[in-house]
């Protein structure tokens, strides 16, 4: 079965047919307009959204097909104490694929193991969140024409925010990306994602304290909102929540050229005197969210049942309950699948030798 639970579920040849349908789809509205025709996809919303639920919906009703879920957990039976695994058992019935976004992290990987139609993450706590990636990398090309060589600017919160570290992860299939980290001391980019994805695939990257002294050489600058909800202390937030703010007198720092992104919601990191300006993508790339989940959803399909096409397990899974060395070890982060629903714990060996969990990719010590 094919899912998409982790940008690297991709291959990279796979992700540039996706992309490349996108364009196609831009390109040629109609030819698309009913080839879902009978088929349902159903979105599982546990956490709130707007573009992600809504572009999801659009898509397959663009492709001619059916929707079908919830958007607020608490009017389906999770209100009555139901399992995510159960929930995803039983809309398999109903559903040819199903789109969900949880606020625990985990949870859509834990509900792929044992549905029995695609599930695509839609985000899950503050771990991955793999469309918004498709999203960010057709908007970098249509704006760009490349995404080989970019240097990209992250800013904002890179400890929370799941859209930054699925788009670090997949841009360490292209070549030459410079990546500027641009975060308060606070909520600066997780050890998992410098470790094992930017020292061992080899993306360049660096830390700095101002947005200013970037500015020129950025091709990007993704700009994201301080994560309120996934803060443990609001008195942390308060002090962080308006660290970085994009205006018109730091845009005139940047190349005529330069995109700026964002995943949207802005709360105040962006004023809207910067939406006049030409290099402003962000609407532009809510747009393509909904063409590249067009693609998306037609690929899962056709792929689901294509054993070349299953999701490779990039290093085998170890139960720590029969694994003598390991008996007792826990992922200790509250806010995995397996501290929430009695899920398995289950761990990964890194290529650097790291044990991590499976689920949440948290250090298992
Ligand atoms: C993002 C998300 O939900 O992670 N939004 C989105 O899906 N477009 C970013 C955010 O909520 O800040």
């Amino acid at each position: 079965m094919k899912h998409l639970i982790d940008p690297m579920d991709l291959s990279k040849q796979e992700t540039d047919q996706i992309i490349a349908l996108a364009q196609d789809i831009i390109g040629n509205r109609e030819k698309y307009q009913d080839i879902m025709a009978h088929k349902k996809l159903a979105t599982l919303f546990y956490e709130p959204s707007t573009r992600t639920r809504l572009s999801f919906t659009a898509a397959m009703m663009e492709l001619g097909g059916n929707v079908l879920g919830f958007s607020d957990a608490k009017n389906s039976s999770v209100s009555k104490g139901e399992t995510v695994q159960d929930t995803v058992r039983v809309v398999g019935c109903f559903a040819d694929i199903i789109a969900m976004r949880h606020h625990i992290e985990g949870a859509q990987q834990y509900a792929s193991e044992v549905c029995k139609v695609p599930i695509i993450n839609a985000g899950d706590g503050s771990h991955s969140h793999p469309t918004q990636t498709l999203t960010d990398l057709l908007t970098i090309t249509r704006e760009l024409g490349h995404i080989d060589g970019i240097t990209i600017g992250f800013c904002g919160d890179l400890k929370f925010g799941r859209t930054v570290h699925s788009l670090i992860k997949a841009l360490s299939r292209y070549k030459d990306i410079n990546v500027i980290l641009i975060a308060p001391d606070e909520l600066k980019l997780p050890d998992y994602i410098k470790q094992d994805v930017c020292d061992r695939l080899g993306i360049k990257y660096r830390e700095v304290r101002t947005m200013e002294e970037v500015m020129p050489e950025l091709d990007v600058l993704y700009m994201t909102r301080v994560q309120q909800e996934r803060f443990l202390d609001m008195d942390e937030f308060d002090r962080v929540k308006d660290s970085f703010v994009l205006d018109a007198k730091k845009m005139a720092l940047a190349k005529p050229k330069m995109a700026v992104l964002h995943p949207l919601p802005r709360v105040n990191e962006i004023l809207t005197e910067v939406d006049d300006d030409p290099r402003a993508a962000y609407f532009r790339q809510v747009e393509n969210g909904k063409f590249v989940r067009m693609a998306l959803i037609t690929k899962l399909l056709e792929w689901k049942d294509d054993p070349s096409h299953a999701n490779a397990d990039a290093a085998p899974a170890i139960d720590p309950s029969v694994t003598g060395e390991l008996a007792g070890l826990r992922c200790t982060n509250p806010k995995c699948i397996c501290n929430n629903e009695h899920a398995p714990n289950r761990f990964v060996r890194t290529a650097s030798g790291t044990l991590r969990c499976k689920y949440c990719d948290s250090k298992i010590k």
